[in-house]
């Protein structure tokens, strides 16, 4: 068994996520898709389309015997000072309704710091990827947030009710469906804000994002500005504000912790 520290991970990913690209392709937006085929850790319905995708991730990350967390499995314990984040696709229902906005999410950690994040797009066949101190990139080229005055930002927002306020000012609300995604979109300067603050999120769903924002210049916390740390978990679930500059989180943790009033 090779030795984690030695393995090329960008080749490892980027093959995995091609493999999975194979394998998932010819059912997108096809109704078994979506069949219902168990459910997961968090209680969720896990679909056909995740499980044929974990299953190859498992299989693939199992041979390289480092521990996995991942959407529909939970935790995969091989006693590795190592452990893979996962989520096979990030945006299910998007996949499943023929929307193209979805993603393979990967996050290596050692120990508790990641150490790599990639995240394959496949409707466009972008491939992002973060190494700690060394940046974020896009196809190889190096990307960076870009902060705009908050009235001018376009900002991914999930909400139940809370902080509705957040509209009114920033430019333009997209909600894409897939939060990993919107965060490498965060990184690469398209989008400024990624907020969700539903408790709903989990670390499969954003750990590959996190890296990505902060590697690009960006900002990721909780609902009171603190930092937030991604968890080895797949079933936690949190809040979590991304955004590309201090200014426009100022306006967003203000109407997030606002009363509305
Ligand atoms: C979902 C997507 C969605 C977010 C949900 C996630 P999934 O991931 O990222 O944008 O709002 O919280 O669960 O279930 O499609 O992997
Ligand atoms: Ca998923």
């Amino acid at each position: 068994m090779s030795d984690p520290s030695e393995v090329m991970w960008n080749e490892v990913v980027f093959s995995l996520a091609k493999d999975i690209e194979k394998i998932v392709m010819p059912i997108f937006g096809k109704p078994e898709a979506g069949k219902d085929v168990g459910t997961n850790v968090s209680g969720d319905v896990t679909k056909y389309v995740d499980k044929i995708a974990e299953d190859k991730a498992v299989e693939r990350l199992k041979a390289l015997g480092i521990n996995i967390v991942s959407e529909e499995v939970g935790f995969v314990d091989l006693g590795s000072e190592y452990t893979a984040v996962v989520d096979p696709i990030d945006g299910s229902y998007n996949f499943t309704a023929g929307i193209p906005i979805f993603a393979f999410s990967f996050a290596l950690f050692r120990k508790k710091k990641p150490v790599y994040a990639a995240l394959y797009e496949f409707a466009t066949r972008n491939y992002y990827e973060a190494i700690p101190g060394e940046g974020a990139f896009m196809n190889g080229e190096p990307i960076r947030v870009r902060p705009l005055p908050h009235a001018k930002a376009a900002v991914s927002f999930y909400t139940r009710e809370r902080g509705v306020g957040l509209i009114r000012r920033v430019k333009r609300v997209r909600v894409l469906g897939a939060i990993a995604v919107e965060m490498a979109y965060l990184a690469r300067g398209t989008l400024q804000g990624v907020v969700d603050i539903r408790n709903y999120v989990r670390p499969t769903d954003v750990a590959a994002g996190t890296l990505l924002v902060r590697e690009a210049g960006g900002k990721v916390v909780d609902e009171d500005g603190k930092d937030i740390t991604v968890h080895l978990s797949a079933e936690e679930k949190m809040n979590l504000i991304a955004a590309s500059d201090g200014e426009l989180l100022r306006v967003i943790l203000e109407e997030v912790n606002s009363d509305g009033s």
